[in-house]
Parts: C-alpha cells; structure tokens; sequence
C-alpha cells in the first residue's frame, strides 16, 4: 500500500460541460477551484446540444405556463417546488450566460429569438442557429480561462469519492499515469449522462455514468434510476453506434414524421402531434417500426423554404449531407435512441446530497425537476439554475478541509479483461430488455447477467480508464434494472409492455 500525493484547493468540480463551468464561475473568486474533464475540456454532452434553452422571456409567455408544460411532460411526477425554481431563475441565469459571453440568436431588432420544441405551449427556446451548447461551451470555457481563482484539468480522470464518516474530503484521481489525490473543502459532481451504457446513443463518449456510480460508491442516495429518455429522432444508421441527433427545433420549425407509406402518423397518437412530448413521439415511432417491421420512420422537412432550413439548420444540413441525405429535398431516416437519464444522485435545493461537503447538478442529479421525463430543452437550463445554486451555497459556507490519511491499492491484473466484449454485453442487454418497453422478465434476465458482469468485474481489479468506465456502466446498468423492477406500472419514459422483442430491431 503506498501513501499518495495530495494536492489541496477550496473546490473541485469534476466536469467541464455547462454544469461543472457555470458552477465555477459563479463560486466567489477568492475560492480556488479546480474543474476536471476526463478529456478535452469541449468533449461532452453540453457541447452536442442542438435545439437550446427552454425559458420563459417573452411577453406572450408566462412561467406559469413553463411549470405547467414541464409536469405534463414529467407525468406530474415532478418535484413542483424544484420545477418552480428551474423556471422562475431561467431569465436571470440566460441573462449572465449572456455577460459571460455567449452570443444566442436575435431578431432584427435585437431581441432573443424562440423557437418551440415537443411538449411546449409556447415558442421559449433560445438559441444559437442548431449547435447551442458548442456556442455555450466556447463562451464559458472563455471565461473561465480568464479567471485566476480557477485551473481547468484536462484528461484526468477522477475515479472514486474520499469519504469517512459520512463526509467527504476531495477526490482520487487518474491523470498523466499518475494517480494522485486532491482534497477539497467542498466536491461537486457534474459528470453528466449515461449514454455509454446503450447501444445506441446521442450521447458523447465520455457519458459512461461515472459520477452517478462515484456517488453510489461512496453511500450517496441515488433515485429514478428507471427514468431514460429515448430521443425520437436520431439519424438511423445501420453501422454507427453514436447517433447523430436531428434536433426536436426542426419539428419545432415544421418538420412532420411519416412512415414508409408517407402517412403523417403522429396525428393518430397526440393532441399536438409531432410536438407531443418525447416519450409519447418515441412510444408512436416504435409502434410505426414494429406495425411496419422497420428500422426507422421518417422526417419530412421539404416543404419549407430551401433557404430558410440551410441557414436555420446548417449544422444538421450539413451533417445529414455527409451521410447521403439532401434535407431540403430527402425525407430524413430517424429512430429513437436513449438520450438522456432523469434519475441520478439526489439532490436538495442547493446541489447538496446526504453526504457533507459533496454536491452535485446537471445531468448527474436528480433534484426531481424533470418527473418521469424531462421537456425539451430544459436539461441546459437545469445546469445553470441548480449549478448556481451549488455556487450560491458553496459561497455561503466556508468549510475546513477535513483530511484524514489516505492509502490507495489495487491488485495487479491477474487475468487478461475483455473491456470491450464486457461493455458490448452490456449494451447489448440494455438494449433488449431496458429500452423504452420494459417487462419484469426482461428485467430479471438483464440483472442477472449484469450482476454476473459485476461479480467478474471486482475479481480482476485493474488500474486503467477503461476499467473504471466499465465498471461505471456496468453500476449504472444495474441500478436502472432494479429501479426499474421497483416501478411495476407505466410511468413517463417508464414503459411497461410485454412486446420483448420491440428493442431489438432498433
Ligand atoms: P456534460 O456536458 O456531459 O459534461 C460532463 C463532464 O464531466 C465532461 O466534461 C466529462 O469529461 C466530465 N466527466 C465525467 N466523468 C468524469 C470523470 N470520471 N472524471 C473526470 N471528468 C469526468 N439539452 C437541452 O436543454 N437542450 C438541447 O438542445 C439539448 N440538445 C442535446 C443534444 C444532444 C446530442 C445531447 C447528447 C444532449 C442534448 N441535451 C440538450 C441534453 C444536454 O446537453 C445535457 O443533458 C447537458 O448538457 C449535460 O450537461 P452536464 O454539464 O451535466 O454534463
Ligand atoms: C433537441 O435539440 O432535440 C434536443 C433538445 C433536448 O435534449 O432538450
């Protein structure tokens, strides 16, 4: 067993997507803070996102009507005090996103422009043409760059909380081959989704669940682990693991689904038809596949203007190009794909979890704002509202660094790993028995096979990356399936069916 090196600072911030940097830069500047990313500093999901953020700003609007949108989409299974929060502190959060530099889409007269998403009554989405979050991320990166108090660390990875007694003290960390620990009076978790755990996902590589697995590790509370959201429309392609998101703004913009014979068929399933909430559009497009016995539907967005989709969309126009499909002609081959997870480490009001010293925000948490499923573009804005109010807590108590001495062991390998057939496994199972549809026999066949991958897991402990992210999906998978067997009627993104197979074709 050998003693490690320790490094000290006031916080650390384990990511660099829209939670972990808006945190930072909202903590007093007389903290020293130190930001982790696992790799480049703009590898992750906030810089994927599309269609923007969801906030109540015009006069035509009104956050009543916000609240209300995000439980309906939520089943009403949501926290309502946090829903009223996440809507009530949207305006001055997008307001000092814009003084900390990121520029959004106005109209000519210098207004933020809106457009709709699924789920929403209201034209609230604010944007920057169709690569929102890249624009986020290069601003806020910016300005943390000009900030003394805080260093940002690249490729090092954090694999495990330091805690006694119910308190935490910093973490352990992977980085340059070295393997060192940083103590910190306070730690927050923003290490974002889950993607990794699916076959199929929007999802950045880096979203293998790790700061949900830390923090299970270490006896944090974890909750509504079965509450995955399966985004309508990714670009179906048969070869590509990661799938290219066709943002929900182009639906918003009017873009209708058809099946292979061209019937618009949302109109059979939702009041408002393509703009229905995710998991219903999701729930009709699987129906569609399997009544055709298709690996995809289709988006229609030719109708509009040439013009008006290349310089609304150009990001997507220009994707879906490289991949043989001329939008403003072609119809667009999609199909759902898991995209995002509600569930995560439990939350207060405040970012704080049941341990002391340990919060978290973003995707990782669970605060209970989003229900069974989370409304369109409301993620972004549960970065910046709750990693505020991480900030805002953490500027409020100063805290003392609590140490205590730290050894760090792992066995040398005794037998030579499989990683990746491991992780394909795993994926494989999600796939066909957690996907949108869900029974308990497909559970129980997903568990014990999980359960088998964990046993063999812990008896061939290594010192890698790759092992600890295997392990990471390896618990996550796990704590979705038994969550997911607690829930036994549908609820939200939920699904309870006995069509096993509906997962397999996709
Ligand atoms: P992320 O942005 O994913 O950042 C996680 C960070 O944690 C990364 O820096 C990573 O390196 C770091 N990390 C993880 N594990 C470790 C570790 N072990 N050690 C060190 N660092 C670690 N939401 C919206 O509201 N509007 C949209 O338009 C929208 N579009 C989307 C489009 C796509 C394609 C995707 C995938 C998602 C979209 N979402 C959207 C969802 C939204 O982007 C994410 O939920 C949100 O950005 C998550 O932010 P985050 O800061 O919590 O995590
Ligand atoms: C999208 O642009 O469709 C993604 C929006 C989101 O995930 O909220």
């Amino acid at each position: 067993l050998d003693k490690i090196i320790k490094r000290c600072c006031d916080v650390v911030i384990i990511g660099s997507g829209i939670a972990g940097l808006y945190t930072a830069l909202n903590i007093n500047k007389d903290y020293k803070v130190i930001v982790l990313s696992k790799d480049e500093i703009e590898e992750n999901n906030s810089s994927l996102a599309q269609g923007g953020i969801a906030a109540c700003i015009s006069d035509e609007d009104d956050i009543e009507l916000h609240m209300e949108d995000t439980l309906k989409a939520g089943s009403y299974y949501n926290d309502k005090e946090a829903v009223r929060i996440l809507v009530s502190e949207a305006k001055e959060n997008i307001e000092n996103l814009v003084k900390l530099g990121v520029v959004f889409d106005r109209d000519e007269k210098g207004n933020l422009m809106v457009t709709r998403e699924g789920g929403h009554s209201k034209r609230r989405i604010i944007h920057s043409k169709d690569q929102t979050g890249k624009e986020i991320i290069r601003a806020l990166k910016k300005a943390v760059e000009n900030r003394d108090n805080i260093q940002l660390i690249k490729e090092a990875f954090a694999i495990d909380i330091l805690t006694d007694r119910k308190k935490a003290s910093g973490i352990l960390v992977k980085n340059n081959n070295e393997v060192y620990a940083i103590l910190a009076k306070s730690i927050v978790l923003a290490t974002g989704g889950i993607g990794q755990i699916y076959k199929n996902t929007t999802n950045s590589l880096i979203a293998t669940g790790d700061g949900i697995a830390m923090a299970y590790r270490a006896g944090v509370n974890i909750v509504d682990m079965e509450f995955v959201q399966f985004h309508p429309t990714a670009f179906y392609s048969k070869k590509d693991r990661k799938r290219f998101l066709i943002s929900e703004a182009v639906r918003g913009e009017g873009a209708v689904l058809r099946n292979s014979t061209g019937e618009a068929f949302m109109k059979n399933y939702h009041e408002y038809k393509d703009l229905a909430p995710r998991h219903i559009v999701a729930k009709a497009i699987l129906t569609e596949m399997k009544k055709e016995e298709k690996p995809n539907v289709y988006l229609d967005i030719t109708h509009k203007d040439e013009e008006f989709i290349k310089n609304r969309f150009p990001y997507i126009y220009s994707e879906c190009l490289k991949r043989g499909i001329d939008i403003t002609k072609e119809y667009i081959p999609v199909c759902p794909v898991q995209h995002y997870i509600m569930g995560g480490i439990e939350i207060d009001y405040t970012g704080r979890t049941n341990i002391d010293n340990l919060y978290a925000c973003g995707e990782a948490a669970s605060v209970g704002v989003h229900g069974a499923n989370r409304l369109a573009s409301n993620s972004l804005l549960d970065g910046i509202v709750f990693g505020n109010r991480v900030a805002k807590d953490i500027n409020n108590n100063r805290r003392n660094i609590y140490d205590f001495e730290l050894k760090y062991s792992y066995n040398k390998e005794e037998k030579k790993l499989d990683l990746k057939e491991i992780k394909e496994k795993i994926r494989e199972v999600m796939n066909k028995y957690v996907f949108i549809f869900r029974n308990e026999e497909g559970l129980n066949k997903a568990l014990i096979i999980i359960k088998e991958i964990i046993e063999e897991l812990n008896r061939y402990r290594k010192d890698s990356v790759e092992y600890y992210e295997c392990v990471n999906i390896a618990t996550v998978a796990y704590l979705i399936i038994i969550s997911a067997l607690k829930r036994k009627k549908s609820l939200g993104s939920h699904i309870v069916s006995h069509s096993m197979e509906v997962g397999t074709f996709v």
